[in-house]
């Protein structure tokens, strides 16, 4: 479960975010709502220990990520959490099915391709699992980085703008892969959008106002 307790957060000493008390059951998910710059995605990087608060604490699973250091925090990140990033960050010269398999291999964990390739397929992708992420379509690169996060098996997942390059159809499926390995995970997923479409999928809500 995910606990935020007296969060300020932002950049040359002016604060961005100023999140008082917000809780989210283990399994519960949430929407972080708002105009651009209102701070979604410093909200979502103060909470994925990316970015150092000013002050305050987020418990994921009463272990505070703002007080882990270094190694520490990497490490909690790579076990718990999962980040579907807004500019994908896929390495180029690998293969989608390499893309996904990179992560946990590099973290020592065996190198299951019978999973990947069938989460690939789920996503849509059957043709496309050796193809690299610049033969692909904005919206077939966004499933694919989904469908890595996903693979890791976090206990929340974080996204800025998941579905924002997605058709309709898409958009449904992204979301119903997402809520169904949430759901066979026992993960919250914490998604920062703009998109209207998928407001319907979460009863939580952080809005977020302009920022003065
Ligand atoms: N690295 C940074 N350095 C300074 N200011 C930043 C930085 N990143 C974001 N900001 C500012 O913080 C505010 C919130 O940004 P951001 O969290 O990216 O908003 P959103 O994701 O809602 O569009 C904006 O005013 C933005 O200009
Ligand atoms: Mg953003």
């Amino acid at each position: 479960m995910l606990e935020i307790k007296n969060l300020k957060a932002g950049y040359n000493g002016k604060a961005v975010i100023d999140l008082s008390n917000f809780s989210l059951p283990k399994g519960k998910h949430c929407l972080i709502l708002g105009p651009s710059g209102s701070g979604k995605t410093t909200l979502l990087y103060s909470i994925a220990g990316l970015l150092q608060p000013f002050s305050g604490e987020v418990l994921i699973d009463n272990t505070d990520v703002v007080s882990l250091r270094g190694s520490e925090r990497d490490a909690f990140r790579g076990r718990n959490i999962g980040i579907i990033y807004q500019t994908l960050h896929m390495i180029p010269a690998l293969s989608l099915l390499d893309n996904i398999l990179l992560a946990p291999y590099a973290a020592g964990a065996p190198k299951d391709i019978k999973r990947a390739e069938k989460l690939l397929e789920d996503m849509g992708l059957q043709g496309s699992i050796h193809k690299k992420p610049h033969e692909l379509s904005q919206g077939q690169q966004q499933r694919a980085a989904i469908a890595r996060t996903v693979f890791c098996k976090p206990k929340i997942v974080l996204g800025g703008e998941p579905t924002s390059a997605l058709d309709d159809g898409f958009c449904a499926l992204v979301m119903k892969l997402l809520l169904d390995s949430a759901e066979k995970a026992g993960a919250s997923l914490v998604i920062a959008t703009h998109d209207h479409r998928i407001k319907k999928y979460f009863t939580k809500v952080i809005t977020l106002g302009a920022v003065k």
